[in-house]
């Protein structure tokens, strides 16, 4: 296919998606990890244009916040009132100074699993066809509401007529436009400011330029998209979630493909940012976001959400919820962990079960098994923390900082007040409560003596099951058994 350069792509999103029933402008809504909007413009951007623009309209403000944050790149035209698809490209090319030079492809913002294969395909057939107008169009099972492509007895594209208006015989076709198009640029321009608007909606519509291209003498052409699910586009939350459907099988498909083992693909979910590496195995109930990278041999899983977390090679992540962490290779955590962004677990390590970790660094081999609260913490290699310890960092007003060292053995039932230092190979004894530094090699020894009362329960719970326990147990001490 043709490698050339589209000058523009004009993307589609002042419309206002009240079928999504929705504080949220529809282009917003999110599949696997970005916009429909995002998607639209990362299939878009494999087009390599010159220009990229997109139509902005309904909830602009909003819209156009998000389209800077996401890609800056991006230009904006606005399209005050929604007056139809022809007036948004006519708004569309005035933003790029009216006339474009050059091929223009037009894509919805709404149709999230478009691909840049596709549009690469329509951009090439519109090139090497010499059209003026290439649509693409798909065989839909149920063609209801879209535009029908009106064919002649050769099988040239006539007209696109629109579902409202058109008759039976016209809604029996099941081709339809999928709102996807190539243009030559300055034909596009000369046919828009011939649309009218005496149609059932009163709008211009882009559709017509098919029309009246034709009637010019000019080449309208049309590629058929191999899978019509690709051109969907969403208009409500049930097609939102039959989108996020396909286009998770798409990444689970690709990763599966390349290696990685996934039990369950049905309740697997993966945003499109998320990297894998071969023989990483997902389980069952996992959900990962963001940037996530799963290195070879990882295991992760069951039932576990892992956001912006680098899991290294070898590394076990069990009944997980991790956001911003980086777990070392062949590192264990879980099962039900907590890891907080600032997480550094180093090789071999471990963060075990009900553990929460926080802006926490954790070297090589140290271990924090059970039931315990690490935030803002440096700990240094092959140190254990004791069961049910807690980092206790904050005073109330500000957060401080415990320095734990290594080769550590520290007591069950600990608080490390901060900000404390533990030198390297000390010892804290059980049910501590840490507020001064403890010097290399020392055992630190901070709680209450034991005191026994004997004889107590006798005097305060005579008669009492505890009494006569004790009391049978001193017979028996006593050899009077
Ligand atoms: C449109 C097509 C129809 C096609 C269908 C595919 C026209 C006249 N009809 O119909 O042939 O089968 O898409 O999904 O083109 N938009 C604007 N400004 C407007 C109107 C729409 O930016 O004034 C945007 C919408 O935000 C949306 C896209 O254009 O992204 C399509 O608009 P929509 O109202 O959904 O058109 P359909 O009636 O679905
Ligand atoms: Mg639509």
């Amino acid at each position: 296919m043709s490698a050339i350069r589209p000058a523009a792509v004009v993307v589609l999103a002042a419309g206002e998606g009240t079928r999504m029933k929705s504080a949220t402008p529809k282009v917003l809504h999110e599949i696997c990890g970005r916009s429909l909007v995002g998607h639209v413009l990362a299939a878009a951007g494999e087009l390599e244009p010159q220009n990229l623009v997109v139509v902005v309209g309904h909830a602009r403000e909003q819209v156009t916040a998000h389209l800077n944050s996401v890609a800056p790149e991006v230009r904006t035209a606005v399209q005050a009132e929604q007056n139809g698809t022809g007036h948004a490209v006519r708004m569309g090319l005035e933003e790029l100074g009216g006339v474009v030079d050059g091929t223009v492809i037009v894509v919805c913002g709404d149709t999230p699993l478009l691909t840049g294969a596709t549009l690469k395909a329509l951009s090439g057939t519109h090139t090497t066809d010499g059209n003026a107008v290439t649509v693409l169009t798909a065989e839909m099972p149920d063609a209801t509401g879209y535009g029908r492509i009106v064919r002649d007895e050769t099988g040239a594209v006539t007209a696109i007529v629109e579902h409202k208006d058109a008759d039976d015989t016209i809604r029996a076709i099941r081709e339809i436009n999928s709102g996807v198009f190539a243009f030559d640029g300055r034909l596009l321009a000369e046919a828009l400011k011939q649309v009218r608007t005496d149609n059932s909606q009163g709008e211009e519509y882009l559709t017509d330029v098919l029309g009246i291209l034709r009637e010019a003498g000019h080449r309208v052409g049309a590629s058929v998209a191999g899978d019509h699910r690709e051109i969907a586009g969403i208009n409500n939350r049930v097609q939102l979630a039959e989108a996020r459907r396909i286009l998770n099988d798409r990444l689970l498909t690709e990763a599966m493909l390349a290696g990685v083992t996934v039990v369950d693909p049905a309740t697997t979910w993966v945003d499109v940012t998320v990297t894998f590496e071969q023989d990483a195995i997902v389980h069952p109930g996992t959900q990962l976001q963001g940037t996530t990278h799963i290195a070879e041999g990882a295991e992760v899983g069951p039932n576990s959400r892992l956001l912006d977390t680098r899991v290294g090679p070898g590394a076990r992540v069990d009944n997980t919820v991790s956001n911003g962490a980086v777990v070392g290779p062949n590192a264990s955590v879980g099962p039900y962990a907590y890891l907080r962004p600032g997480t550094r677990l180093g090789a071999k390590g471990k963060i075990g079960t009900y553990v929460e970790t926080k802006n926490a660094s954790i070297g090589e081999g140290t271990k924090i098994p059970h039931l315990s609260y690490v935030g803002d913490a440096t700990i240094g290699e092959f140190t254990n923390i004791g069961a049910a310890s807690v980092f206790v960092n904050y005073d109330g007003q500000d957060k401080h900082h415990t320095t734990v060292g290594s080769h550590c053995r520290t007591g069950s039932d600990n608080m490390f007040v901060a900000p404390v230092t533990i030198g390297d190979g000390a010892y804290t004894a059980a049910g501590s409560v840490i507020t001064k530094d403890v010097p290399p090699g020392s055992l630190a020894v901070a709680r209450g003596q034991q005191r026994n009362i004997e004889g107590w329960v006798a005097r305060k719970r005579p008669g009492s099951a505890a009494a006569k326990a004790a009391e049978v147990a001193s017979r028996e001490e006593s050899g009077e058994g």
